[in-house]
C-alpha cells in the first residue's frame, strides 16, 4: 500500500502537478532562459559549496577518493538477454550501463571530462548535453564539491532535468529549432556562458577523454567479461550521440580481436549512415528520432577516433526501438530507455546478418540508460500516442526476413565510408 502511494505520488510529480512546483524549470516556449541563481553560481558563492573544493583541484580530489560514489562508475554487469535471444535464434548480450550510479553510460565520460578539466576552486563545469552527460556531470561535480551549469534541448525528459537539479546543477533549456551553428543551440550557449562567466566548458563532442573512457574502460571490461563466461564475441553494435562509446569500444575490440564485427546502429534523422556509406552527411529520413542522446549529423572528434573500426551500419526505427524496450521490461526484467531499445534491436539485426554468413553471431550492445528517465515519455501511452508511436506495444519487431534476403547487403561492405 505504502509502495503504491509512493508510486502514485512519484507519477503525479512526473506527469502532472509536480512540474508546477518547480519554479525555475524553463518552459519550452522560451528558448533561452536561465535560472535566477546563475550569477551566484558563477561567483562560487552558492550555499553548500564544499570547502574541500576551495583548496584542491578536481584531479587532486580524484586522487583521494576510494569507495565514494564516483569510484563505482564502470564495471557494469553483462546481461544475457535470454528470451529475446531465443526468439530470434541469435545470442544478444547487453552491457548494463544503466546500472552506473548516475544511471547511464555517460557517467564514464562525465568522470573523465571533469578529471581532465583540472578545475580550480569555485569554478563551474559548463556543458551542452542531451541529458545523460548532464546527469553524470552533476553527480560527479556534487561528489567533488563543484557545481554545474548545463544547457540542453528543451525536449530532454523532465525526469532528467529534475535529476540534474536534484544534484544541485542549474539548467538552461534551448529550443530544438536551433541548428548547431546558431547562437541559441545548446552547445553554443554552454560555450558562451563558460566564456563570458568564467565556467569551464568540457565539450563532450570534442574532448577525447570521452572516447578514452570507453577505450580504457567499457571496451576492456567487455573483453574480460566475454572471456570469463567463455563466449566468443562475434560483434558489437551500438548507436552514437557523440560517438564516444562506439569509437572507444570499437577500437579496443578491433585491436584485441580483429575478427569481431563493429556495427553502428543508426536512428531516424541521423546522417551517419549516409556518411559511412557515401562519405557525405545526409539525413535519409524526415524528422528526427524521439530517442534522446543519439543521432549525429556531423563528424565529431570522438566518433572519428574509432571510425575505422566500424564495419557496418544498421538502421532502426523509433517504433522498433520503443517496442523492443517495452517488451524487454515486461519479459526480461530489463527496464531501459529508447536508445538502448534501438541498440538491442540493432544488435539482433546485426547478429542475424552475421549468422546468415556463417559468422559467430554472439553480439553485444550497450544498455545506455534506464526506463525511469522516460516515465513521462515512452513509458506513457498518452505520450506515445501523441508522438507518432500510436499502436506501439510490448512486442518484438519482425526483422528476420530482411537479412535472409540480403536486402541490406550493400550497406555492409567492409570498411564503409572509406578514407
Ligand atoms: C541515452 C543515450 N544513449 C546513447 C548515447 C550515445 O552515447 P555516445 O555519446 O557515447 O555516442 C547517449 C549520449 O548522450 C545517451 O544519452
Amino acid at each position: 500500500m505504502a509502495a503504491l502511494f509512493t508510486l502514485s505520488v512519484t507519477l503525479s510529480l512526473l506527469l502532472g502537478d509536480g512540474l508546477n512546483d518547480s519554479p525555475d524549470l524553463v518552459s519550452s516556449q522560451s528558448p533561452i532562459k536561465r535560472t535566477s541563481t546563475a550569477t551566484d553560481l558563477f561567483k562560487g558563492k552558492r550555499q553548500g559549496h564544499r570547502s574541500s573544493a576551495l583548496t584542491l583541484t578536481a584531479s587532486e580530489l580524484l586522487k583521494k577518493t576510494s569507495h565514494t560514489i564516483i569510484d563505482n562508475i564502470g564495471n557494469t554487469p553483462l546481461i544475457h538477454l535470454k528470451k529475446l535471444s531465443a526468439h530470434y535464434g541469435v545470442e544478444i548480450y547487453g552491457k548494463a550501463e544503466y546500472l552506473n550510479p548516475g544511471g547511464s553510460v555517460k557517467d564514464r565520460a562525465a568522470l573523465n571530462l571533469i578529471k581532465s578539466a583540472n578545475l580550480e576552486s569555485g569554478q563551474v563545469v559548463t556543458e551542452g548535453t542531451g541529458g545523460n552527460t548532464g546527469v553524470g556531470l552533476s553527480m560527479v561535480a556534487s561528489a567533488l564539491g563543484f557545481r554545474c551549469y548545463l544547457c540542453m534541448p528543451d525536449n530532454v525528459s523532465v525526469e532528467k532535468q529534475l535529476t540534474m537539479k536534484s544534484y544541485g546543477a542549474e539548467i538552461e533549456l534551448c529550443s530544438t529549432k536551433f541548428g548547431k551553428e546558431d547562437d541559441g543551440h545548446y552547445t553554443s550557449r554552454a560555450e558562451k556562458v563558460a566564456r563570458e562567466r568564467g565556467g569551464v566548458y568540457v565539450n563532450q563532442f570534442l574532448n577525447e577523454e570521452n572516447f578514452k573512457a570507453h577505450y580504457e574502460g567499457t571496451g576492456v571490461e567487455l573483453l574480460e567479461q566475454f572471456e570469463e563466461i567463455e563466449v566468443e564475441l562475434g560483434g558489437f553494435a551500438c548507436g552514437a550521440g557523440t560517438g564516444g562509446t562506439i569509437a572507444g569500444v570499437g577500437r579496443r575490440l578491433k585491436e584485441v580481436q580483429e575478427e569481431v564485427g563493429v556495427c553502428l546502429v543508426d536512428f531516424k534523422g541521423s546522417g551517419l549512415r549516409s556518411y559511412l556509406t557515401t562519405g557525405k552527411f545526409k539525413s535519409e529520413d524526415e524528422g528526427s528520432t524521439s530517442a534522446e542522446g543519439v543521432g549525429i549529423s556531423r563528424l565529431t572528434k570522438n566518433f572519428e577516433k574509432g571510425r575505422e573500426s566500424v564495419d557496418g551500419v544498421v538502421k532502426v526505427t523509433d517504433e522498433e526501438a520503443v517496442a523492443t524496450a517495452l517488451w524487454l521490461a515486461q519479459n526480461e526484467g530489463v527496464w531501459i530507455g529508447p536508445s538502448a531499445g534501438g541498440n538491442v534491436i540493432g544488435a539482433v539485426k546485426y547478429a542475424l546478418y552475421l549468422k546468415a554468413r556463417g559468422r559467430e553471431s554472439n553480439v553485444c550492445t550497450i544498455l545506455c540508460d534506464g526506463g525511469a528517465s522516460y516515465m513521462s515519455k515512452m513509458y506513457n501511452k498518452e505520450w506515445r500516442d501523441k508522438n507518432g508511436l500510436e499502436g506501439v506495444e510490448a512486442k518484438l519487431p519482425k526483422v528476420c526476413g530482411r537479412f535472409e534476403k540480403k536486402a541490406d547487403e550493400k550497406i555492409f561492405k567492409g570498411h564503409v565510408g572509406g578514407g
